[in-house]
C-alpha cells in the first residue's frame, strides 16, 4: 500500500503547470466512439480514470495509440457492439458516457451502471429520461446492466435540471440522431462546452453550449478530428487553494482564468491577491486567511469539486466559515479526518461550519474520495508536523504527479510504499 507523507508548515512558491481536465476529456474519449475514423486527442492527462476508459474502449475493440506525452489516437471504426459489462465500468463513474455514445452510435447499448467516487445517490434518472425522450425503450436487466434500444434515435425535447453527466449523455446521444434536439437547462460546465466543441470538430451541430439552451441538429456520421482539451479548473483551482493556505506565492499556469473566476472569488475574499495574466493566475496569501461562506453551484457558480479544498483551508481562516453543499448529498466525510487534525468544525446535513484555529497539527488520515483526498493534502501542507494520508489511489483518479508537482513548489511531501499491518506474518 502507497501513502503520502507530508512535513507540512512551509508555505508553497514558484510555478506550477495545470495539465488537461479530467472530466472534459471522459467525455471525449467517449465522444470518439461516434467517430468514423481516427481522432487525435492532445492535452490527455496521466490520471487512473483516463487508464480506466482507455481500457474499456480497448477491450471494446477500438485502436488506441499513445503518440505523445499527452496525445493519443483513438479509432472506435471496428466496433462491433453496443455492451459493456461491470468488470470495465467498476473503476470509473464516466463510463456511463458509454450508454450515450453506444445508443447514439448502434441505436442500442447495453452498459453496466459504473462505479466511482462515494460522494452520494448519484442517480441517473435524467439520463434515462432523456434517452426515452429521444425513442429509446430502457430495461434494467440483472447485474446493474441498463438497456437501451431504439430503431433511430430522434430528436426530441429534454430538460436537464442542470446535471452535467446526464447533459453529456444526451449529447452524445443526439449528435446523430434523426431530427433536432433541444435540450433545456442543461450543464453549463467548461467540460459541457468542450464537449460539444470537440464534436463540433468531427462535423457534429452543437450550438449554444455553455448557454442556458443548447440546440443539436443531427448529421448522419462524424469524422475524426484533432482536438485539445482544456486545462483542468479543478486541478488549477486546488494548487490555488493550496498556495492561499500555506500563505504561499504560486503562478499556476496554463488555465483559462476565466474558469476560474468562481474560485478565485472566494479566495479573494478570504484575503488571497490575484492576479490574472493571459493563461496564468498568480495567488498571493497573507499570514493568516479570513473566514467566508461559499454555497456549492452549478457552474457558473463554485465548484462542489473544490469544496472539499475549501474546507481544508478554511480550517486556518480567521472566524466561522460556512461551507453549504448543494449539489452532492455526501460530501463532507472528509470533515472528521480534518478534526484529527485539530480543525473545529460542525457539520448538519449540507452545511458545515467551520470555526478557524490558528494551526493544524499533523496526523494519520484516509482520503475519502479524490476531492477529498486533495483536502488532505491541503491541510497536511498547512500543518505542524507530519501527516500520513492512505487512500490515496483516490487522488491518483484526477491528479497527475500531485506529489512531485508540490514537490516543485517547495512542499517537503513524498509517497511511500507502506507494508500493511501483519503483512509480513502472512507472508509465513
Ligand atoms: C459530474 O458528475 C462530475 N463527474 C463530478 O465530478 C462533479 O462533482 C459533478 O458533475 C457536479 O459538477 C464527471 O464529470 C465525470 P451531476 P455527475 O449529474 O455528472 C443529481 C469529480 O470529483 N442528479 O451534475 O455525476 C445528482 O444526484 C467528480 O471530478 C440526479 O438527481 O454530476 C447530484 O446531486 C465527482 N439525477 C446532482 O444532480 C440524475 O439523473 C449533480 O449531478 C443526475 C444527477
Amino acid at each position: 500500500m502507497e501513502k503520502i507523507f507530508i512535513n507540512g508548515g512551509r508555505a508553497l512558491r514558484g510555478g506550477v503547470h495545470i495539465g488537461g481536465a479530467k472530466n472534459a476529456v471522459l467525455a471525449l474519449l467517449a465522444g470518439t466512439i461516434l467517430a468514423k475514423d481516427a481522432c487525435r486527442i492532445d492535452n490527455i492527462p496521466e490520471i487512473s480514470d483516463v487508464g480506466a476508459i482507455l481500457h474499456i474502449l480497448h477491450q471494446l475493440g477500438a485502436e488506441v495509440r499513445r503518440v505523445g506525452k499527452y496525445t493519443y489516437d483513438i479509432n472506435t471504426r471496428y466496433f462491433d457492439s453496443g455492451e459493456v459489462p461491470y468488470e470495465l465500468t467498476k473503476h470509473c463513474r464516466a463510463s456511463y458516457y458509454l450508454l450515450g455514445a453506444l445508443f447514439g452510435r448502434f441505436g442500442h447499448a447495453r452498459v453496466a451502471l459504473p462505479g466511482g467516487c462515494d460522494i452520494g445517490v448519484r442517480p441517473i434518472d435524467l439520463h434515462i429520461r432523456g434517452f426515452e425522450q429521444l425513442g429509446a425503450l430502457y430495461k434494467f436487466e440483472e447485474n446493474a446492466i441498463i438497456s437501451l434500444q431504439a430503431e433511430q434515435p430522434s430528436g426530441s425535447v429534454v430538460n436537464m435540471k442542470s446535471s452535467v453527466g446526464a447533459t453529456v449523455n444526451i449529447m452524445l446521444a443526439a449528435v446523430r440522431a434523426r431530427g433536432v434536439t433541444v435540450i433545456e437547462t442543461p450543464a453549463k460546465e467548461p467540460h459541457v462546452v468542450d464537449l460539444a466543441n470537440f464534436l463540433n470538430a468531427c462535423g457534429a451541430d452543437v450550438r449554444g453550449a455553455g448557454t442556458d439552451v443548447i440546440k443539436i441538429h443531427g448529421v448522419k456520421e462524424l469524422h475524426g478530428c484533432e482536438y485539445a482539451a482544456i486545462p483542468d479548473q479543478i486541478e488549477a483551482g486546488t494548487y490555488m487553494a493550496a498556495a492561499a493556505a500555506t500563505h504561499g506565492r504560486v503562478l499556476v499556469q496554463g488555465v483559462i482564468p476565466k474558469h476560474m473566476e468562481c474560485i478565485t472569488s472566494p479566495l479573494i475574499e478570504c484575503g488571497a491577491h490575484i492576479e490574472e495574466y493571459d493563461d496564468a493566475i498568480l495567488v498571493e496569501a497573507p499570514e493568516r486567511l479570513q473566514r467566508c461562506k461559499i454555497k456549492t453551484m452549478p457552474y457558473p457558480g463554485f465548484p462542489t469539486d473544490m469544496q472539499p479544498q475549501f474546507g481544508a483551508l478554511l480550517c486556518t481562516a480567521e472566524g466561522a466559515s460556512i461551507l453549504n453543499e448543494s449539489i452532492h448529498d455526501n460530501r463532507f466525510r472528509y470533515m472528521e479526518q480534518l478534526t484529527r487534525m485539530g480543525a473545529q468544525l460542525k457539520v448538519d446535513g449540507k452545511v458545515a461550519v467551520i470555526e478557524g484555529v490558528e494551526q493544524l497539527r499533523g496526523a494519520p488520515v484516509k482520503a475519502y474520495d479524490l476531492r477529498a483526498g486533495a483536502a488532505m493534502v491541503i491541510a497536511g501542507l498547512c500543518a505542524q508536523g507530519i501527516t500520513e494520508i492512505e487512500n490515496i489511489e483516490f487522488i491518483d483518479r484526477g491528479f497527475e504527479n500531485l506529489v512531485g508537482k508540490l514537490k516543485g513548489l517547495g512542499a517537503d511531501i513524498k509517497r511511500k510504499e507502506v507494508r500493511e499491518y501483519g503483512a509480513e506474518l502472512m507472508a509465513g
